[in-house]
């Protein structure tokens, strides 16, 4: 895709090099749970002119799942499509690893990602109640609501 007639390109990071942290904890708050789920993930990353501007990580949860553990986009660039550019191309790359179901979760207080996720064909199948009251140890408000729950939406490849 391109952003002002830049090319913006998609890439996959090599572990341990060049994870952008600063764009992960964007999208979660806890150093723990990134450090544990990048153990087992990939990282993919939207570049523009050598730059990192936005980041998406899978994670293998099963032979026909893989979750979307984090996708995050820099403040200045976003609304710009490159987040929903990010969502597309992990879908593609989980679809062509053959994978039947792509996971994302998010707070119920996350409404222009829930718009965006839907938007993208992902569909509401769980809820994990007062996830982010346990796993988080600040409270986080967003949208003028509270953090409390976990919705899990699907989409099927
Ligand atoms: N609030 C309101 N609307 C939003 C938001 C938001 N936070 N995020 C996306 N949208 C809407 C846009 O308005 C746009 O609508 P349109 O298509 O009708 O114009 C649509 O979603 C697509 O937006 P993009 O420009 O493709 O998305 P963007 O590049 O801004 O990236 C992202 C979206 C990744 C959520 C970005 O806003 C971001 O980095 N936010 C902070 C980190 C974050 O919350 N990440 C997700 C946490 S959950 C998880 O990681 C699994």
């Amino acid at each position: 895709m391109k952003i002002e007639d830049q090319e913006i390109s998609f890439k996959s990071l090599t572990k341990g090099e060049n994870i952008p942290f600063d764009l992960l904890l964007l999208a979660d708050p806890s150093m723990d749970l990134i450090a544990e789920y990048l153990e087992k993930s990939e990282v993919f990353a939207a570049v523009i002119q050598k730059e990192i501007i936005g980041a998406i990580v899978l994670y293998p949860l099963t032979q026909d799942s893989v979750e979307i553990k984090n996708v995050a986009v820099k403040p200045d660039f976003q609304g710009k499509g490159i987040g929903s550019f990010l969502l597309e191309q992990a879908i593609q790359i989980a679809k062509k690893a053959a994978y039947k179901k792509v996971i994302i979760g998010t707070a119920n207080s996350s409404v222009g990602q829930l718009y965006l996720y839907q938007k993208l064909g992902f569909e509401l199948a769980d809820i994990k109640k007062d996830f982010f009251l346990e796993n988080y140890p600040d409270p986080i408000f967003e949208n003028g609501i509270q953090a409390k729950d976990l919705l899990v939406l699907t989409k099927e490849l």
